[in-house]
């Protein structure tokens, strides 16, 4: 009888041994923080598939899943009744999260959570204008007493109230950008910090922009704001990675919501921006909402400090 099997059944076994002893040292179920599946579970699939030389085959793809997993995990999303918050809160909803429905409108924040509750999702609506700290503090302390401490927040909330040269900006204008896209995250950063610390980890995810990677004359206080975003998230991750705290931003070009609809909505001129992109074609909100649940979830357990540009290729693009 030919060894040949055998011989290749060795090399599978080695293959595998040698691939679990390259990684660390900690047991399977320890190398993730996803307490809600049985540890034994996962010590005895992975003892069986590695005796019997199966490990690639069988063991990948519900561990794959898991790292996208958030079951148990309470998510807060800021402007999550519409746009790129409402499609994030949704991809959370999806993998299980908890999530926190906010924005300053209430009808809108009970309307989304009610579809959100509808689909088979955990949400829960709690409005909030991001521009006041009384409010801020209202949005975590009741998302705390109805939900527990916040695992992942989502700063996504932001406002351009301006439009014009960059040295024009009224006070009032430059103070309120500057108050709700950067001073608000810090704030909510802060907030929910300690919460995370006791919890053994979190993740946050701020939303940022591409026009903080470029110098602008008519969006100028929001590509500042934007730029701010990136380095926030950087500080974050210096100060609190010894807590298992990551965070991270990302960085869209134009994508189809009402943000952005006067860039957009003339279809002339939305023909052009996409033609600039390598895709050539505007972004969604689920482009982005992909990124979201990937930063905010265990597959990006080894991921800090960055912000994500996430652009249909349009800084790549000649
Ligand atoms: N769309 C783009 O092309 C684009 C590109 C790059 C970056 N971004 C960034 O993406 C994020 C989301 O934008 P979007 O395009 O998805 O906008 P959107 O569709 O207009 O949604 C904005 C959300 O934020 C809420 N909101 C606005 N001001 C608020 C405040 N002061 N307090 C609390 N909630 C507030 C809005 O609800 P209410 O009005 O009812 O409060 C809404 O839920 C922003 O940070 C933006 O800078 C967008």
């Amino acid at each position: 009888m030919s060894r040949k099997p055998f011989r290749h059944f060795w090399a599978i076994w080695r293959a595998a041994s040698e691939d679990e002893a390259s990684l660390p040292s900690r047991p399977l179920s320890q190398r993730y923080h996803t307490p809600n599946v049985p540890p034994r579970k996962i010590e005895f699939r992975s003892w069986l598939t590695r005796c019997s030389g199966l490990r690639f085959i069988v063991t990948s793809r519900e561990e794959i899943m898991r790292l996208f997993d958030l079951s148990g995990k309470t998510a807060l999303i800021t402007g999550s009744t519409k746009g790129i918050g409402r499609a994030s809160a949704e991809a959370l909803a999806a993998a299980n999260a908890r999530v926190v429905i906010s924005s300053r409108t209430a009808e809108d924040c009970e309307r989304v959570a009610a579809e959100i509750r509808d689909a088979g999702g955990d949400a829960t609506p709690i409005p909030a204008n991001i521009s006041r700290d009384d409010e801020l503090e209202d949005l975590v302390k009741t998302t705390e007493e109805k939900l527990g401490p916040v695992d992942v927040l989502v700063c996504n909330a932001a406002v351009n109230p301006y439009h014009g040269p960059f040295l024009d900006i009224p006070d009032d204008a430059f103070e309120k950008t500057i108050r709700v896209n950067i001073r608000s995250n810090m704030r909510l950063a802060k907030r929910v910090i300690p919460g995370m610390q006791k919890a053994g980890g979190g993740a946050i995810v701020v939303i940022s922009s591409i026009a903080g990677f470029k110098g602008s004359d008519m969006l100028g206080t929001y590509a500042l704001t934007k730029a701010a975003d990136a380095q926030l998230v950087r500080n974050l991750a210096v100060c609190y990675g010894k807590d298992n705290i990551r965070a991270n931003g990302i960085a869209p070009a134009l994508v189809k919501t009402d943000f952005a609809r006067k860039l957009w909505e003339n279809e002339e001129r939305a023909r052009q921006v996409a033609e600039s992109y390598a895709l050539k074609r505007l972004g969604e909100p689920d482009d982005i909402a992909g990124a979201v649940h990937f930063l905010a979830s265990d597959a990006g357990a080894w991921m800090t400090g960055q912000t994500l540009i996430i652009d249909g290729g349009w800084s790549v693009y000649e």
